[in-house]
């Protein structure tokens, strides 16, 4: 089984370089860039863009029959790489304030960001195949109760990760709505 932590190491260097261009735009402007700004608005969408990604992309390779392309475990990175930078854009694009809805949305996603990192490790201590099928047999790896316990962590992971993606993406939607309907068209 392969699994290494490239997925991490570029989600990192992404960080870094969005970190740049936010400061860049910090230093010229002299200011945070509000929400409803040029760049707060274009790192919101991209940032929310990349989120939609990882919400459907991964399950959609997991569940379709049609969607046979690409490997389960390249899938996995990806989902892991745009879960992490599409929430990173969304924190720059909040401009530091967490009223209302809008705040909820954000609590919501660094919790599920954060219920990623614990999947990430249970989902390791399992042995697959590189298009994710566990693996039967207990390997060296770990003992056949281990495995069963990592097995049944991994099932109530998934109740607890999924709805909450769900919750989320029902109050950004309200948000954007909102959002785009007060701050932006009413402008
Ligand atoms: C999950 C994705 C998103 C989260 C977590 C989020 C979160 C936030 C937060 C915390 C604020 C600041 C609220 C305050 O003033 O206290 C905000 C403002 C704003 N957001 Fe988002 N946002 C998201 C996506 C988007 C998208 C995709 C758009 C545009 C299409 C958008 C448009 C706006 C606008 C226009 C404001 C400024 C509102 C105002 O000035 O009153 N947001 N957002
Ligand atoms: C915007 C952020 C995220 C959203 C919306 C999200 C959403 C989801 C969803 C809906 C699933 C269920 C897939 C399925 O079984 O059909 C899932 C699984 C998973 N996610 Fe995330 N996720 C996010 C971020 C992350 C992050 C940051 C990590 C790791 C650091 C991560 C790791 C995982 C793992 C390991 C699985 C289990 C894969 C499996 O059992 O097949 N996720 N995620």
């Amino acid at each position: 089984m392969r699994y290494r932590n490239h997925e991490l190491w570029l989600s990192l260097l992404a960080i870094v370089l969005i970190t740049a261009v936010y400061a860049f735009v910090v230093w010229q402007t002299r200011a945070i860039p509000a929400a409803s700004g040029l760049f707060g608005h274009l790192i919101g969408v991209i940032g929310f863009l990349l989120m939609l990604m990882t919400e459907t992309l991964y399950s959609l390779r997991k569940r379709s029959r049609l969607a046979r392309w690409g490997r389960m475990a390249d899938w996995l990175q990806f989902h892991i790489f745009t879960g992490i930078v599409g929430p990173y854009m969304v924190l720059l694009h909040t401009s530091w304030k967490f009223n209302g809805l809008a705040g909820a949305t954000t609590a919501l996603t660094l919790i599920i960001v954060f219920s990623g990192f614990v999947g990430r490790y249970i989902y390791t201590r399992i042995p697959r195949t590189l298009d994710g099928v566990e693996l039967e047999t207990p390997t060296g790896q770990l003992q056949a109760s281990a495995l069963a316990g990592a097995r049944r962590a991994l099932s109530i992971w998934h109740a607890v990760h999924i709805p909450i993606g769900m919750a989320l993406f029902t109050t950004a939607l309200i948000h954007i709505g909102a959002a785009l309907y007060y701050a932006t068209l009413l402008r």
